[in-house]
Parts: C-alpha cells; sequence; structure tokens
C-alpha cells in the first residue's frame, strides 16, 4: 500500500503519490464525525493530499465570537450550551466562503454539514465528492475532549495524554470553553439527534468513507489516505 502524507514518505514521494488525488477528487471533501473524533487533527493532512484549503464552521464561529461580531454575539450561547448554531446562520456563512477563488476546486469542510437542512442546501451550489466519516465510540470521546489542548499561536491541536504539546509550549496551551465534561454530553446528544442521520444520507448518495477513529493518529490518518486514494481509482 502506497501512504503518502506519513512522515516516513521522501518529499518526492509524497509529491508524485499527491499528483492523482490532486487531479481527481472533483469538488468539496465533507470531515464529518461527533465532537472531538480527530477531524482537527486530521484536516492539515487531508488539505495537503488534495490541495483542498481547510474550512472549519467552528473555528469560523470561535473567530467570530473572538472578534464580537454581530454573528459571533449570535453564536455564542449555542456553542456555550453545546447546541448547533440555527442553520440559517450558518449556510450563510459556507455560502459566502464558496464564493472566494481558492474554493473553486473544492474545500475541505471540517464540521459542515451537520443537519440535513445544511446539507441539502450545499447539494445545491457544490459537489461533494467525498464525505470522510470518523467514527469513535462516545466513551473515548469524552476523554478526547475533556483532555484537548490548542496552541492560541499556531492553532495546533494536542492532547494531554494522546498527544501531549512539546514542553517549551506547553505552559501557552490553552483549553477551549466548550470543551467540559458536561457541554460534551450535550454536544454529543445534538451529534447523535441531528448530525448522524446524514450518513445515511450521503451514503445514499454513493459518498460516504467509513473511518474507524478509534485507532492512533497515525493509523486513522493512513486509513483515510487509502480510502481517498482507492476512491479516486
Ligand atoms: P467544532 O469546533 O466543529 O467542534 P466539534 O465538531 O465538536 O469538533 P471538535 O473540534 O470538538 O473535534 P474534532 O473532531 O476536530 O477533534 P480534534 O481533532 O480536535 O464546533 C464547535 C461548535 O460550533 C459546535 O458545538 C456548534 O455549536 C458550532 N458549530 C460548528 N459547526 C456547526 C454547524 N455546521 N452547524 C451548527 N453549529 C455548528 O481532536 C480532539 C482531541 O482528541 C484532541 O485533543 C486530539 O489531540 C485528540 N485526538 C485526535 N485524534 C486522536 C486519536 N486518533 N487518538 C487519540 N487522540 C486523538
Amino acid at each position: 500500500m502506497v501512504i503518502c502524507g506519513g512522515s516516513r514518505t521522501s518529499h518526492d514521494a509524497l509529491y508524485l503519490c499527491l499528483a492523482p488525488l490532486r487531479r481527481a477528487v472533483d469538488g468539496s471533501i465533507v470531515l464529518f464525525g461527533p465532537p472531538g473524533a480527530g477531524k482537527g487533527t486530521q484536516a492539515a493532512r487531508i488539505s495537503l493530499l488534495t490541495g483542498k484549503p481547510q474550512v472549519s464552521t467552528g473555528d469560523m464561529l470561535r473567530a467570530a465570537v473572538a472578534a464580537d461580531t454581530e454573528l459571533g454575539r449570535e453564536a455564542k450561547s449555542y456553542m456555550e450550551a453545546g447546541l448547533l448554531v440555527p442553520d440559517e446562520v450558518i449556510i450563510g456563512l459556507i455560502s459566502e466562503r464558496l464564493k472566494k477563488p481558492d474554493a473553486e476546486s473544492g474545500l475541505l469542510l471540517d464540521g459542515y454539514p451537520r443537519t440535513i437542512v445544511q446539507a441539502e442546501s450545499l447539494d445545491k451550489i457544490e459537489s461533494v465528492a467525498a464525505v470522510v466519516s470518523i467514527e469513535v465510540p462516545d466513551d473515548a470521546i469524552v476523554r478526547r475532549i475533556v483532555g484537548r489542548r490548542m496552541d492560541p499561536e499556531t492553532g495546533q491541536i494536542y492532547h494531554i495524554d494522546f498527544n501531549p504539546p512539546p514542553e517549551e509550549i506547553a505552559n501557552r496551551v490553552v483549553q477551549r470553553k466548550d470543551d467540559n465534561e458536561e457541554t460534551v454530553r450535550s454536544r454529543l446528544s445534538a451529534y447523535h439527534e441531528q448530525t448522524a442521520p446524514l450518513a445515511n444520507w450521503y451514503g445514499e448518495r454513493g459518498v460516504l468513507l467509513r473511518i474507524d477513529g478509534n485507532k492512533g493518529i497515525e493509523v486513522v490518518g493512513d486509513s483515510i489516505e487509502s480510502a481517498l486514494l482507492e476512491m479516486s481509482g
């Protein structure tokens, strides 16, 4: 099996095996899964592999909250309660993002769509080439979320046990406000009720790639890469 994006690949070999995917995956790729499944962790590697810019609706909303914009003020209470932001708010945000020049060959959509209404809306304006569904059981999710830390300077995601930050930055990493056990339970409920049904919706359209996300970070990344390469023929 050829693994392109892993650390054990030489620079030349990497670009040789990226070429077919960069040409073949026409349209956007959706990163799908419960909170803490590893969507953000895997996004950089998939973005490199496919050439598609990563767009995280969670990051866009957090930036709006930090900047205290009208959107941020509207989204804040939903996010802190672990609820989904209303469809009409998020649909407008992504529709605008898809108009930018770098979205011409598709985006890597991290955390969008999350409801059938969002998926139907996306379907009208963008072709979805693949939906990478990272599957992780609920009990593993809680541990991942509560132990997550982020470097505010680089945006790099860490975990206190599974992927600890290097010593030199350990004192500057931060914890997201919604990364506590109580909010995680609400986020998981929202996921099971409103988002999980999308897996069948995309399965019926033949674009769903199911990935076992309950493995180490490298192994999950290798599985995603193989599934995308296989899909692209
Ligand atoms: P968002 O920021 O998208 O949060 P989320 O979906 O809950 O996903 P996370 O960012 O929590 O997890 P992830 O899958 O990226 O996991 P990560 O790689 O960090 O959304 C936040 C809020 O915004 C929502 O609750 C909602 O209110 C709103 N929102 C956003 N989009 C919306 C939409 N479309 N519609 C409506 N509302 C929306 O990994 C987690 C941890 O696990 C890390 O510490 C990592 O190091 C570790 N880890 C990762 N992979 C592994 C592994 N394989 N093994 C061990 N540890 C691992």
